[in-house]
């Protein structure tokens, strides 16, 4: 058993305040949900569930996109909601009313979230509420026996994950974070070619989020201007880097095994009349922010490749999440999409030699080898997926795809150790840049199962018995780059 940098092994966890919690949960729960082994969730299949009853909690900007949503996602009752705020709630209920879907228990006020995972009128709980709620609604919904599906990051700090692994383990309930760039149509062309080999070993991957909206435009949500205020590093990783990831292998195979991670001044201090980000309005509310204006870290795995991840949410930048991946036979680059391959060995890369200009590039080779190697999934459900919408498709075709998972007892494709392998990366940038940079461990969530684990496949859904002719009905979705986050 090895310590990460922040002094914290598994063994430290358990012997800690994690441990206290799991202690007491293994006298049950309200629900008489009984707690089952300790054994790893890699590779979990829960038993089928005919039709996926849904519980959301937090209803406000994602959570009502996502209710809407899952309302017409084949095999699923959205059951139950919850949120703190009464209009909320309403809009909601008048949803489901309007679209004449049978009507949701509704749970109100702050601590209602706790009734709502006990109900047995939900199988899932799925958590769109602000950041540091979301490892208590999703430890909450496990003891309660539901699975749990948990916005990005699905927690603040690396405790909390490990509370997220253990509490996963123990009830053996899914928890899953809902990473839905990780099924964006370039992100699983990405995927599929990895997976067939056509970029030979990856070696080195760029991901981020570059978002320049966040800070310029758009109204922060409180408990989004609350954690500018009060930290640094990279809140937000998990968009560019889960894909990456997952191209890599990451926690199949290979590891992420520590990360150096630097940020430049804030906001606060960079601002001046005359930015182009200040408004007029809201000096005052960049002089407060703490979070630098542009982190960068490294994260470098123990099978020795190395990950660049941005986040910048506050300096002009059109949309990215980079989403870059270099192989030893070739590479793939988004925003635009490039991609690159040495078909025949010793042919050489064939754009090298046409210069920096990205116009150069050929796009006729770009859309050949997008067409050849489209993921299954975006050739069987890409122009429904569309037209479902959600980030261009990817949160339907998310959404579809771990109701899927839970009707025919399938492991999901992202997993508890994913989910805080990714988000602990909040914490750790955090502390690495605190230190000028110093490499900080990344701890092993898996415990020494990442070396067993086996890589994500090249997943599909059997569609010839889904009813899609409600796709569309759930109304506008979010759209890539104009949401506040996302
Ligand atoms: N994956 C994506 O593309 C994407 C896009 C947007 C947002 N998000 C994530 O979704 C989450 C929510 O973001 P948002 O923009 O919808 O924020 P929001 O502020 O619009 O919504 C949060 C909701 O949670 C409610 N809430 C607060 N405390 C609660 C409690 N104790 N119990 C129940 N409800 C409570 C609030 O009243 C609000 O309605 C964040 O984690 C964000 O990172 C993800």
């Amino acid at each position: 058993m090895r310590n990460d940098a922040n002094g914290q092994s598994r063994r430290d966890f358990l012997a800690g305040a994690g441990f206290a919690a799991m202690s007491m949960m293994a006298g049950g729960c309200a629900s008489g949900f009984k707690l089952g082994g300790n054994g790893s969730m890699s590779g979990f299949r829960a038993p089928r569930l005919e039709r996926v009853r849904v519980g959301v909690v937090g209803v406000g900007s994602r959570g009502t996109y996502a209710l809407k949503r899952l309302a017409f996602i084949p095999g699923v009752d959205v059951a139950a909601f919850c949120d703190i705020n009464e209009e909320a709630m309403k809009r909601c209920r008048d949803f489901l009313a309007e679209k004449k879907l049978r009507p949701a228990r509704e749970f109100l006020g702050p601590e209602a979230y706790k009734g709502l995972c006990q109900w047995d009128g939900v199988d899932v709980v799925y958590a769109c509420v602000p950041w540091k709620l979301h490892a208590p609604v999703a430890i909450e919904a496990m003891r309660g026996g539901k699975h749990a599906f948990v916005e990005v990051p699905a927690a603040m700090d690396v405790d909390s994950c490990w509370e997220l692994v253990k509490t996963s383990e123990a009830t053996r309930r899914h928890c899953m974070m809902l990473e839905n760039c990780c099924y964006g149509e370039n992100e699983m062309l990405a995927l599929n070619m990895c997976r067939l080999g056509v970029l030979g070993e990856t070696v080195y991957g760029e991901a981020g989020y570059l978002h320049s909206g966040k800070t310029r435009g758009f109204k922060l949500s409180e408990f989004r201007a609350e954690w500018y205020q009060e930290h640094r590093g990279n809140y937000y990783p998990t968009h560019g880097l889960g894909p990456v990831a997952q191209y890599m292998n990451i926690n199949r195979g290979d590891r992420f095994d520590y990360l150096c991670s630097m940020e430049t001044k804030s906001v606060g201090d960079l601002i001046r009349e005359g930015d182009p980000r200040w408004n007029g309005e809201n000096l005052e509310t960049f002089k407060k922010y703490k979070i630098g204006t542009y982190n960068s870290s490294l994260i470098r795995t123990v099978n020795g490749k190395v990950i660049l991840l941005n986040l910048s949410c506050s300096a002009p930048h059109p949309y990215s999440r980079i989403n870059t991946i270099q192989g030893t036979h070739g590479i793939f680059m988004d925003y635009p999409l490039r991609i690159d391959i040495e078909d025949t060995p010793g042919s050489g890369p064939h754009e090298v030699h046409r210069g920096r200009n990205n116009e150069n590039y050929d796009s006729k080779r770009t859309a050949m080898y997008r067409e050849k190697y489209m993921h299954p999934l975006w050739k069987q459900i890409g122009e429904l997926a569309k037209k479902a919408g959600g980030h261009g498709g990817m949160d339907f075709l998310m959404d579809l795809r771990w109701v899927y998972c839970l009707q025919n007892g399938l492991p999901l494709d992202m997993d508890v150790y994913d989910l805080a392998s990714w988000s602990c990366l909040c914490e750790i940038t955090e502390k690495s840049q605190a230190r000028g940079g110093e490499p900080t461990k990344i701890p092993d969530f898996t415990d020494g199962a990442w070396k067993t684990m086996q890589p994500l496949g090249i997943v599909t859904i059997d569609v010839s018995k889904m009813d899609f002719s409600n796709v569309g009905k759930a109304g506008p979705q979010q759209t890539i780059g104009h949401s506040k986050e996302g």
